[in-house]
């Protein structure tokens, strides 16, 4: 058996973890982009104090899905005003990081259409000015600290754009529990399924191995056991921390495999049905591991190492897992039919995600 794992983020995980930032910016100019919430919750000037005079660029007003719409004004601000900075610090949820991870792939004009036409091509390049990303995430979901990948959205014209360079690794990721304590409930909920999803998606894939599986099962076995509790007991420390340690291990797991089916369905859910990306992402867990299952020996064994071997058992697990958590698991349940259904996971199975599903070989 062979495996390769590679991830590059110096990754640093522990409650009140943010008062690192300081000595990472020793002797550095920075731009903070942060989640619109966080200067009512005192964060902002938190971090301002933290950093003093090194903080010379700000924008907070990060939206939910980063979509090209809003992006545009904001990256050519930035190259504009902050150009001269060496690092920006993204403090937030996905949609925070992704953000920041396409601002600092510079363009050589600054014009952020030219980026667009770079993502278009699909090609890797390598951007004309780049700056380093510290990344702090402050929900237990995404894993996008610990990913090259950002999701650029473009409503208008139902689409999306996946960012993935060298350059978009986050140099550091600080992990910091103190900061998920007022993620609201509904949130707390859907980037914890997220994760949940990140970390099957990494196991019913062609790229898996046992390395990615161990971060894989890992966190399955966690966000099983302390979401449901966390929900119905969000003020605690304890159940914050094991979660964001359990979201870490999903990005992990996924930052070698990518993800898979549940996501590449999750993106028309998003755009057409305008779902949360945590709930577009796992509605369809259930169907999917009954897609996955019986398709190869190892991946198999790997999924039963967390369900044990009978498929129906682990299916029903699942949907009253998501149940519990009132989150409804059926594309009915969302106002699509079952020939539109079909149509979704059809072409889904096509999409680059879609690809990296082992059900998709035979499919
Ligand atoms: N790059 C990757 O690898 C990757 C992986 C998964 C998802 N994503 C992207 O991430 C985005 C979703 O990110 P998300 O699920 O973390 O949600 P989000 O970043 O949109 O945050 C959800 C909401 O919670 C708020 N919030 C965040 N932290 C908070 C806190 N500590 N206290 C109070 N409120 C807080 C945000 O302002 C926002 O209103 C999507 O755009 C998705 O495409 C990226």
């Amino acid at each position: 058996m062979t495996a390769r794992f590679h991830n590059p983020v110096d990754t640093r995980f522990g409650y009140g973890s943010l008062q690192q930032l300081v000595a990472l910016t020793d002797q550095q100019q920075v731009a903070l982009v942060i989640f619109p919430e966080a200067r009512g919750l005192g964060l902002v000037e938190r971090i301002q104090d933290l950093l003093g005079e090194r903080l010379v660029y700000l924008v907070e007003d990060v939206q939910p899905n980063p979509d090209v719409a809003q992006l545009r004004g904001t990256y050519e601000r930035f190259w504009r005003e902050a150009g001269h900075c060496q690092t920006v610090i993204a403090v937030g949820g996905g949609s925070a990081i992704d953000t920041a991870k396409a601002l600092i792939v510079g363009t050589q004009s600054g014009s952020f259409d030219e980026l667009l036409t770079l993502l278009a091509t699909g090609e890797s390049f390598v951007p004309a000015r780049a700056k380093a990303l510290i990344a702090v995430p402050t929900t237990a979901g995404t894993g996008s600290e610990v990913t090259p990948w950002a999701t650029l959205w473009d409503t208008a014209s139902q689409k999306k754009y996946s960012l993935h360079l060298d350059s978009t690794w986050p140099k550091v990721a600080i992990v910091d529990p103190q900061l998920m304590l007022t993620v609201p409930a509904g949130v707390t909920v859907s980037t914890g399924l997220d994760a949940l999803s990140h970390a099957l998606e990494a196991i019913w894939n062609v790229n898996a191995n046992p390395i990615s599986d161990n971060f894989a099962i890992s966190a399955i076995e966690d966000i099983l056991e302390y979401l449901p509790k966390l929900r119905l007991d969000l003020s605690s420390r304890e159940l914050r921390s094991r979660m964001a340690l359990a979201a870490l291990k999903a990005g992990m797991a996924f930052s070698n495999t990518k993800t898979a089916l549940a996501h590449s369905i999750s993106y028309e859910m998003t755009l057409r049905h305008g779902l949360p990306h945590g709930i577009a992402c796992s509605f369809t867990l259930p169907l999917v591991l009954g897609l996955a299952w019986g398709r190869d020996e190892a991946r198999d064994r790997t999924l039963q190492r967390v369900f044990g071997n009978d498929l129906l058992a682990a299916q029903a697990r699942l949907r009253e897992f998501l149940h519990s958590l009132q989150v409804k698991t059926e594309f009915a349940d969302y106002g699509v039919s079952a020939g539109e259904a079909e149509a979704i996971i059809a072409h889904a199975l096509q999409g680059a995600r879609g690809k990296n599903f082992i059900g998709a070989r035979a499919a």
